[in-house]
């Protein structure tokens, strides 16, 4: 295999994710419009595969899973409710010099000497401008480095090249993130910015008509929590999923197609007892002995159970569609970057070619997922939001309850009403309401009712595709028509995701019978499965293209299937496997159930 690393890699593979219509510029035509990208026919294949995979993986292969397809714009009050109204927001800076606009936490620290300047004037016109800038720039350049900076920037209010600076002092600095890395000019100070997009509902731009676009589309499965518990037929514990797009006005958006202003979401929410009712109908509560996968869901599980569970399925789903264990890293947020309302959360990173390396030079890997176990924060906003109850009835718990120890009571009661007072504090209640409204929900527990915890793994469709993508991406020899060797390029993407199953091809295009049997079985092969027909051009620049396409098998239809050199090879065609390029001699009747085998 030929390497190729970091930024030179991902180059070559935009370049292809181009060139064979993966992913195009949104709006290209037009110079191209930042954070929006769109899926051309491979890339469109390989999108569909991903999210029906995962649709298969995480609701229909299992008995306590829902599923939901709820709008894009909902009632502005779920995203008060949910906080990202007024918390849903990034630190931003601009440029002083070029106004552009860069996310404050993602600055690169800077050490040099700053030179710091009180303003500027024209000796000529006898214009001043009395304003504060600074300018960064290694500690061995010229001063000179730093004037011309300087010197930009006040020309931008005067118009005039030829100022004379004023005031000039310098300081060292280590690791300053006060200045743009691109020119060393100053930044402002970081302000909060929304991510949310802003729309009006109607024909009228008022206030009252202010909606959003969804930012994730975990909110809309907390708000129809109840009406899908109902129907479902479902009980505690119990999952709604939903796939669907979200959108955020990224500050910055960078890396491809990884972090984007418009992009899909595939989310789980996995609704769990308290761990005092857990507790109250097992006697205990398991909590996990180390790491790997807990096994089958078990009844005293408590959320630390559940989340481990989460994360290991959620690993395994994607070695399941070719990435390698190697490739991802488990990473657990710590106690200060947690979300308020968060207990845990896990981030599955994949380590992409353009990650930041570590101190030992490994790729430290970038958000694939986030599996966070989020209490019962979701569904007590919506619930304290609305006035609806989101709480449900557990018969287990009730009955439970009442063979309870009578010293165990007080006890369970007692911790389940200091969680749910915290709660209610933490989101502005008086700590005397507090304290009534916990009692009442102690009350409640005891009869049976609680508002379910969650547990939300929360993966990014575009971001997966980006990862098969990268992960795909290979440069071999394989030897052309004349035996010479070249180079190749392949995907090699695991045939549950790949685009495209199977190419078949007739191995001459002039020969009425070859093709008449190539598209006998094209049309066997497809309604099984996408299947690629192709006849034009030498049969080895077709295997290059479907290798390149990332086509997992090809079959070639030639003289021996047709009986020309002996009746044992008749109704048998070549088999190639793209990433070993071997050939097998297979059945035409064989064919649907042997690929079958290979694609689900
Ligand atoms: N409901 C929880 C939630 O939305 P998040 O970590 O903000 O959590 C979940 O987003 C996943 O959505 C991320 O792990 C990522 O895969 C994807 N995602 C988030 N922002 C994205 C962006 N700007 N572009 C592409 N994917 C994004």
């Amino acid at each position: 295999m030929i390497e190729a690393k970091g930024n030179d890699l991902m180059e070559r593979i935009v370049s292809l994710c181009k060139r064979k219509g993966l992913v195009f510029q949104s709006s290209e035509i037009y110079g191209g419009i930042n954070g929006f990208w769109d899926y051309g026919p491979l890339g469109v294949e390989l999108k569909r595969n991903i999210k029906d995979y995962w649709w298969r993986a995480m609701t229909q292969k299992r008995d306590d899973v829902a599923g939901l397809d709820a709008t894009i714009i909902m009632h502005p009050k779920i995203w008060e409710a949910s906080g990202h109204t007024t918390t849903f927001a990034d630190p931003m800076v601009d440029c002083l010099l070029t106004k552009k606009r860069f996310r404050a936490d993602q600055i690169d620290p800077q050490s040099g000497m700053v030179y710091k300047y009180d303003g500027a004037e024209s000796k000529e016109s006898g214009f001043k401008i009395e304003r504060h800038f600074e300018v960064i720039i290694e500690k061995d350049k010229h001063p000179e480095y730093a004037r011309k900076v300087a010197r930009q920037f006040y020309a931008l209010t005067s118009n005039d090249k030829n100022l004379t600076l004023l005031g000039e002092t310098t300081e060292e600095v280590q690791n300053s993130t006060r200045f743009n890395s691109e020119n060393g000019g100053l930044l402002t100070e970081p302000r909060l910015f929304n991510l949310m997009f802003k729309t009006y509902v109607g024909p009228v731009e008022s206030d009252e008509n202010v909606a959003y676009l969804r930012p994730e589309t975990a909110q809309a499965i907390f708000a129809q929590f109840k009406n899908v518990a109902e129907v479902a037929r479902q009980k505690v514990p119990f999952g709604v999923c939903q796939i669907g797009k979200a959108f955020r006005n990224e500050i910055n958006p960078r890396n491809f197609t990884f972090r984007s202003r418009e992009f899909e979401q595939m989310e789980l929410e996995f609704f769990i007892r308290p761990d005092e009712a857990v507790e109250a109908i097992c006697g205990e509560v398991a909590k996990p002995q180390g790491p790997g996968h807990p096994g089958e869901p078990q009844a005293n599980w408590g959320w630390q159970m559940w989340h481990q569970y989460w994360v290991e399925e959620r690993l395994s789903f994607y070695e399941s569609i070719g990435l390698p264990r190697a490739s991802l890293v488990e990473y657990w947020q710590k106690p200060e970057e947690l979300a308020h309302y968060a207990r845990a959360t896990v981030d599955i990173l994949y380590k992409f070619p353009f990650s930041k390396r570590d101190e030992k030079g490994e790729l430290a890997g970038e958000e694939l997922e986030g599996v966070a176990a989020r209490s019962d924060f979701d569904l007590s906003q919506h619930q304290r939001s609305s006035g609806k109850s989101m709480t449900v009835f557990d018969e287990e718990l009730k009955a439970a309850w009442g063979k309870l120890d009578e010293g165990k009571k007080p006890a369970l009661a007692a911790r389940y009403q200091e969680a749910r007072r915290k709660y209610l504090v933490k989101t502005g209640e008086t700590a005397e309401n507090a304290d009534r409204q916990a009692a009442r929900d102690a009350v409640g527990l005891a009869n049976g009712y609680y508002v379910p915890h969650v547990i939300e793994p929360s993966a990014g469709v575009d971001r997966l595709a980006l990862a098969l993508i990268c992960n795909a991406y290979a440069e071999d020899e394989a030897p052309d028509e004349k035996g010479k060797m070249e180079k190749r390029v392949l995907m090699r993407f695991h045939p549950r995701v790949a685009p495209w199953k199977v190419a078949v091809f007739p191995l001459l295009k002039n020969r009425p019978e070859l093709v008449r049997k190539a598209l006998e079985i094209r049309d066997l092969l497809r309604p099984l499965m996408a299947v690629f027909y192709d006849d034009t051009g030498a049969i080895g620049r077709r295997y290059r293209r479907q290798d390149e396409a990332g086509t997992p098998f090809g079959v070639t239809v030639d003289f021996d299937t047709l009986g020309e050199k002996g009746l044992d090879l008749k109704d048998t065609v070549t088999l190639r496997e793209r990433d070993t390029m071997k050939q097998i001699r297979v059945k035409i009747e064989q064919l649907p159930a042997l690929l079958l085998e290979k694609i689900r």
